[in-house]
């Protein structure tokens, strides 16, 4: 298999004497090539399923297998060609331009990407904001900022929290087009959405509900 498989997954964060099942025992298989919509009402589960899926946050049982090349690997060890996050709180490097963000993946790994990053940058209506701060752009500018350096280096996994959340429609649209060049291109995509244009595009759509997947769409 490439592309990621969860199986049992359950996470629980404790509040003083408070227990909240975030995740109660979720199995889902993405392959590569895939865009898997994940949808949900507010607080049932879905950013606690992408934080165990990208190694922030540690299951309490359960396990993940990766796929391919990324086989054996854990996720916490991956780097942005191999498991790339659009977070919902977005996490741009606050003293980094809008550019220095996007490209922050490459440089890292001392790539130089600047024709990518200038074509990612302009899809996402972003050239003109290139050289501002993150704190000078409008949230939504953020956003498209976000998607574009998970991108930028053509990730195997794509990991995405509602990244159209902040979009008008026309943006919300750009972003869902470049996520589905991704998938074309063979990322295995889990994209957690309210947006139902994205759930008609994905290939299959999972509902979480109380941390466990339902069949059906949300009502
Ligand atoms: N660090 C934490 N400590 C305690 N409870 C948490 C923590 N993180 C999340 N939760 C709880 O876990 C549940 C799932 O939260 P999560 O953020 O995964 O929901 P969500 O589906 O992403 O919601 P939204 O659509 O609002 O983004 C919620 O009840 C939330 O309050
Ligand atoms: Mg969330």
């Amino acid at each position: 298999m490439s592309g990621f498989a969860a199986r049992g997954l359950t996470k629980r964060f404790h509040r003083g004497v408070e227990t909240v099942t975030a995740l109660a025992g979720v199995d889902l298989t993405v392959a590569a090539g895939e865009l898997v919509a994940l949808v949900g009402p507010s607080g049932s589960g879905k950013s606690t399923l992408l934080a165990l899926l990208c190694g922030w946050e540690t299951p309490d049982e359960g396990s993940l297998t990766l796929g391919g090349p990324l086989t054996g690997r854990r996720p916490a060890d991956l780097g942005w060609p191999e498991l790339a996050l659009v977070p919902q709180a977005l996490g741009l490097v606050a003293d980094l331009s809008i550019a220095d963000n996007v490209l922050l993946p490459a440089r890292l790994r001392g790539q130089d990407e600047t024709a990518r990053a200038g074509l990612l940058l302009a899809d996402f209506g972003l050239s003109h904001l290139a050289g501002r701060y993150p704190q000078q752009s409008s949230l939504g500018e953020q956003q498209r900022a976000a998607v574009a350096r998970a991108l930028l280096l053509r990730p195997a996994v794509l990991l995405a929290d509602e990244p159209t959340a902040h979009q008008d429609r026309g943006h919300a649209d750009q972003l869902l087009d470049a996520v589905e060049a991704a998938t074309r291109e063979g990322s295995a995509v889990l994209l957690a959405t309210h947006d139902e244009t994205a759930w008609a595009r994905a290939d299959r759509v999972l509902t979480l509900r109380d941390g466990r997947l339902t069949g059906g769409l949300p009502s």
